[in-house]
């Protein structure tokens, strides 16, 4: 068991393991995409999520996943987000690898284990980038279950804000093949000038038919609103993230809007909000509070494609 060390300031440089600042984000991912496996109409199914979890054994995400009627009974209702985006997410990569992306990037993978889901094309390399200490809880988890990748999967323990594509270039990557690339949960966890290179270095490692799918907000960012709906809705504090104060750990300084800086660039991209795939996967849009309905509509979810 890991023991908790929580901190939630962030600092240049800063690093964390999986039950700390934002290591502790991809645990509460994990969480959520327990529950939605649990459901009887699942988007998606990860059977690793909830081991994560319970080997992690922080006390609020294990109350989570042991109970999941209580999640159904949230302010806003069943809390389906993370499925929707994981749903997102899978149907790129598969999308991107049977077009002819023959590796695949997970930046920032978290606990993401589509390396071992998804049925990826024979010969898939899948490259994994995250921090030091989160790919190693993942590993020692993976290894306890005696898990086996349906890719060729590869670590890269990297931080982003650094020169992570030296570390990815010695794991094998080719920039000369196409790349299913994404970034999901990831970039409000960067600083704008990390973010702007972090793109940079995506364009200049792509190459033709290359593709890439990515979570980001459109237009000014707050995340003190997050704060403020949690203590709204949440005034007890009672959800398992409000100890976390996620919002504190986003960056909100000046960035590029990824979706124009691609665009001008060559690629083509296509974009919705939560809500427009949530309808899209024929799920029932609960009745949001405007604030909420505000977020989620600046919350984009986008696919961009260079030309072969
Ligand atoms: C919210 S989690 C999302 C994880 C995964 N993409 C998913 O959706 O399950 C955020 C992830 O970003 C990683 N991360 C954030 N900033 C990073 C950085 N500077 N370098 C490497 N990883 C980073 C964290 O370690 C964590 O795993």
């Amino acid at each position: 068991m890991t023991t908790p060390n929580t901190t939630w300031t962030r600092s240049e440089g800063d690093s964390w393991d999986i039950v700390s600042s934002v290591g502790f984000t991809a645990l509460g991912v994990a969480a959520m995409r327990a529950l939605e496996t649990k459901r009887a109409d699942r988007l998606v199914r990860d059977d690793f999520a909830e081991h994560f979890v319970r080997e992690a054994a922080e006390p609020s995400l294990v109350q989570l996943v042991e109970n999941p009627e209580a999640a159904e009974q949230g302010a806003f209702g069943p809390p389906r987000h993370m499925g929707v985006r994981s749903k997102f997410f899978d149907d790129f990569f598969l999308s991107a690898a049977s077009a002819g992306a023959k590796q695949a990037v997970i930046l920032a993978a978290g606990l993401d284990v589509r390396a071992h889901r998804l049925d990826w094309p024979q010969g898939e390399v899948v490259f994994e980038v995250d921090q030091p200490q989160v790919l190693a809880f993942k590993d020692k988890v993976l290894a306890g279950l005696g898990a086996v990748p349906k890719s060729d999967r590869r670590e890269v323990a990297a931080d982003l804000r650094d020169d992570w594509p030296a570390a990815l270039k010695a794991a094998g990557f080719d920039p000369s093949v196409p790349t299913a690339w994404s970034a999901e949960g990831l970039l409000p966890y960067l600083p704008g000038a990390a973010q702007d290179l972090l793109f940079q270095r995506i364009v200049e490692l792509s190459a033709p038919g290359s593709q890439i799918a990515v979570e980001a907000f459109r237009g000014a960012f707050d995340p003190s609103a997050f704060r403020q709906i949690e203590e709204k809705y949440d005034p007890e504090g009672s959800s398992p993230f409000a100890k976390a104060d996620i919002s504190g750990l986003f960056y909100n300084d000046e960035r590029a809007d990824p979706i124009d800086w691609l665009g001008e660039r060559g690629w083509a991209v296509r974009d919705s909000s939560p809500i427009e795939l949530s309808a899209q996967y024929g799920l029932e849009i609960p009745e949001l509070p405007e604030e909420l309905r505000e977020i989620s509509e600046k919350m984009r979810y986008f696919v961009a494609g260079l030309p072969r």
